[in-house]
């Protein structure tokens, strides 16, 4: 198949960077960029001279020579930008999160489903190194069975007017936590504060409630004196940290844990912790969004599903939307809904593509 041909749209803090990783594909071509910031196109433009420069989305949704549309605006204008390209005809890779809430991710998993077009999420961690080797620690056993995940996602700035520190840090945790257990959450609850802008929350700590007993435990903030990218997996057999920060040992599995034998003849109990060794494997090594982007062009060429389709996104969503319900009230538990294609009416009515029916 000819190479994919791609605009992107969004060139502000996060747009740049994929435009560098797709210009750099082999199975793909950039043909449009595109942003209303006049500087930041000429900018762009200036480093990619053989890239259409545009400050108009239309553009881009009525090129011919584009059958994708890649989107790194502001999580507000997602949908609206998803929903037209799909209409367009062009599969749609959007940054995340996917939108501001599950009704709209829900119609854009059904467009895209009914055009038999890619809807991808740019949860880029899922594509990393890191996370695969946690992934393959907890499949594998090498855990044994995981008790909780804390992560901590924090720094001074960047500060968001748009969205709440919850909506723009955790759903890069909230994937993980999701991917490394295999399921959503059952419930979650949500406290967090605004300093900065009110009604905006700079700090927010999520705690997620997963089958089995089974936490996650999310601390987001822009608003802290240190940078801090740090997801704590605690097994029954092994622990491990995963520092995203650390340049090469980013995965440490740590030897640990505590048994509780059988009380002794006082009654009392006799904890015994185990400090055994801890070791950092190797890990591959490859750019999370390099590795993301050819899971995108991939999906289109061979019409397979990719590992962040729109239900991935959906189900992020799904839980910073009961996270957004329980900050509104104070820090209740709220349960947190699975919506899947077979709930959808739409889908049922219509034959879809053996590669769709499988997501
Ligand atoms: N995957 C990651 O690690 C990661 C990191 C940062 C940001 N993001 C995501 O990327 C997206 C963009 O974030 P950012 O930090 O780059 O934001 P930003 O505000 O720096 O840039 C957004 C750009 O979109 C442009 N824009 C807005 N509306 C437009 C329109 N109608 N037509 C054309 N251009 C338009 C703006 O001019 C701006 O240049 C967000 O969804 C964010 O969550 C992802």
């Amino acid at each position: 198949m000819s190479n994919v041909r791609i605009g992107v749209v969004g060139l502000g803090y996060w747009g740049p960077n994929l435009v560098r990783c797709l210009a750099r594909n082999p199975a793909c071509d950039v043909t449009y960029v595109c942003d209303r910031d006049a500087s930041r196109l000429k900018n762009i433009a200036s480093q990619f001279p053989a890239i259409r420069p545009t400050d108009e989305i239309d553009d881009v949704l009525s090129g011919d020579d584009v059958d994708a549309v890649v989107i790194a605006t502001p999580t507000k204008t997602h949908f609206a930008m998803a929903k037209s390209a799909l209409a367009h005809g062009k599969h749609v890779f959007v940054e995340k999160p996917l939108a501001t809430n599950s009704d709209e991710c829900r119609e854009l998993i059904e467009l895209a489903d009914l055009k038999g077009l890619t809807l991808f999420v740019g949860h880029v961690f899922l594509h990393s190194s890191p996370v695969n080797k946690l992934r393959e620690l907890i499949r594998t056993g090498a855990l044994g069975d995981i008790y909780y995940i804390s992560s901590k996602r924090l720094n001074l700035g960047p500060v968001r007017r748009d969205v709440n520190a919850l909506w723009d840090l955790a759903p890069h945790d909230v994937s993980v936590m999701i991917d490394l257990l295999g399921t959503s959450p059952l419930a979650v609850s949500c406290c967090g504060s605004s300093y900065l802008n009110a009604g905006i929350q700079d700090v927010c700590n999520l705690t997620l409630h997963f089958p089995g007993d089974r936490l996650g435990i999310v601390h987001v903030s822009w608003l802290d004196p240190r940078k801090d990218r740090e997801m704590t997996v605690v097994g029954s057999e092994k622990m491990v940290v995963y520092d995203d920060l650390e340049p090469l040992e980013k995965i440490k599995v740590y030897d640990r844990g505590v048994e509780a034998p059988p009380t002794n003849s006082f009654g009392e109990f006799q904890y015994s912790y185990r400090y055994g060794d801890m070791y950092s494997p190797r890990l591959e090594q490859f750019e999370p969004l390099a590795a993301e982007c050819n899971d995108f062009i991939r999906a289109i060429t061979d019409g397979g599903v990719p590992l962040t389709d729109g239900i991935n996104g959906l189900r992020v969503v799904e839980v910073l939307e009961a996270a957004g319900e329980s900050l509104r009230l104070g820090g209740s538990c709220v349960r947190v809904p699975h919506w899947s294609r077979t709930d959808s009416h739409l889908v049922r009515k219509r034959a879809r593509p053996a590669s769709i029916a499988a997501g």
